[in-house]
């Protein structure tokens, strides 16, 4: 009864959107020295098969109404920059008490030629395993979904870059989705040795001599979630979704760390991961979890922009109270105003 209703809570704070109506994007087009489609690509497409060709770079984000505008956004910027944007393959995970083909309409008309698939995921399994944390929006069960991408995405994809809705490329993707991945190492992502990671987990955590055991060996950092290229057929052969579920089902009977879905992933993989260049996540951009101040750039090159944080861009810019780096998002904004929506 209690995890009914804080499914129900779930969904509403997830959902929580108006129907919104987005441009068409421009058509983009491979360069000449891009590796060659397969013949039988576009025949494929329109089937709605798996496109396991070498040489795709996947990307697999989640696909939601209340982070839709987000979604579209960074999908037009991972086109816009990239040398070979028909080479690249979405695969959008959804909640599977979602409409299926009203996100795939909306997808598919602002996107005529993309090759894309949509995944549903069972939100109440995954709400079963979430304890509540400090930012509601956080326990959102599609947040969760990148635990679930080797189980979800076809066995012939090998490899994917995962990606948030809060952000936005300026920069090839095929250059993040090529970083080695070495010696056994399951995920890729920037690594933050800076952060204090003792906070991230609880006193009780640090004092139980078996659990703080964890990190024994290992130089573990923080790393941000929102951008990871996976070797999916290592994760697959490790198991690391029953890893990970493992850290949610102990965290629901002792409370071990305070944010959503991240620790279980710092846990499992901290320390273990190959270090990418900072400029791949430019995080915080949101402002804190708590109030959403404006944050500014860290120093070095920028390869990718997020709004990891309690503010979003569009809210910001539709609020009329956006912060200086908002203008860099808006241009990807493909909303339509209300105004053509009203004629
Ligand atoms: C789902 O979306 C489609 C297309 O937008 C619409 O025609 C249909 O009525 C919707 N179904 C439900 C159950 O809302
Ligand atoms: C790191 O965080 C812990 C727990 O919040 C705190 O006790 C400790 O003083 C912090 N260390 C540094 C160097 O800030």
């Amino acid at each position: 009864m209690r995890s009914a209703l804080l499914l129900l809570l779930l969904l509403a704070v997830c959902a929580a959107s108006h129907a919104a109506i987005f441009r068409e994007a421009p058509q983009f087009f491979n360069s000449p020295d891009c590796p060659s489609l397969p013949d039988d690509l576009e025949k494929r497409n329109e089937k709605g098969q798996h496109h396991c060709f070498n040489h795709a770079v996947h990307v697999a984000m989640t696909l939601d109404t209340a982070y839709i505008r987000g979604s579209m956004a960074a999908v037009l910027s991972v086109l816009q920059h990239s040398s070979c944007p028909q080479s690249v393959i979405f695969h959008f995970v959804y909640s599977a008490s979602a409409n299926a083909s009203s996100l795939h309409a909306t997808v598919s008309h602002s996107f005529p030629y993309l090759k894309f698939q949509l995944y549903p995921f069972d939100d109440e399994a995954a709400s079963r395993l979430i304890s509540t944390s400090i930012r509601s929006a956080l326990d959102c069960p599609l947040n969760y979904a990148r635990s679930y991408l080797a189980n979800l995405l076809p066995t012939c994809v090998a490899r994917v870059v995962y990606l948030d809705s809060d952000l936005i490329l300026v920069d090839d993707i095929a250059k993040l989705a090529a970083h080695p991945l070495g010696g056994e190492s399951v995920l890729a992502a920037p690594e933050y040795c800076n952060a204090n990671f003792t906070a991230y987990f609880t006193p009780s955590f640090w004092s139980n001599p078996s659990l703080s055991l964890t990190f024994a060996n290992r130089k573990a950092c923080y790393f941000n979630t929102g951008v990871m290229v996976i070797d999916l057929d290592r994760w697959r052969a490790g198991d690391y979704t029953t890893k990970i579920e493992e850290w949610m089902e102990l965290h629901k009977r002792i409370r071990i760390y305070e944010l959503g879905s991240l620790p279980p992933f710092l846990l499992v993989f901290g320390g273990r991961i190959s270090p990418v260049d900072h400029r791949w996540n430019q995080h915080g951009l949101g402002g804190d979890n708590i109030r959403g101040l404006c944050r500014d750039l860290h120093p070095g090159p920028v390869s990718l922009l997020h709004w990891s944080g309690k503010g979003k861009p569009w809210a910001r810019l539709d609020a009329n109270r956006p912060c200086p780096l908002d203008a860099l998002w808006a241009p990807y904004d493909l909303l339509q105003t209300p105004f053509s929506i009203d004629s």
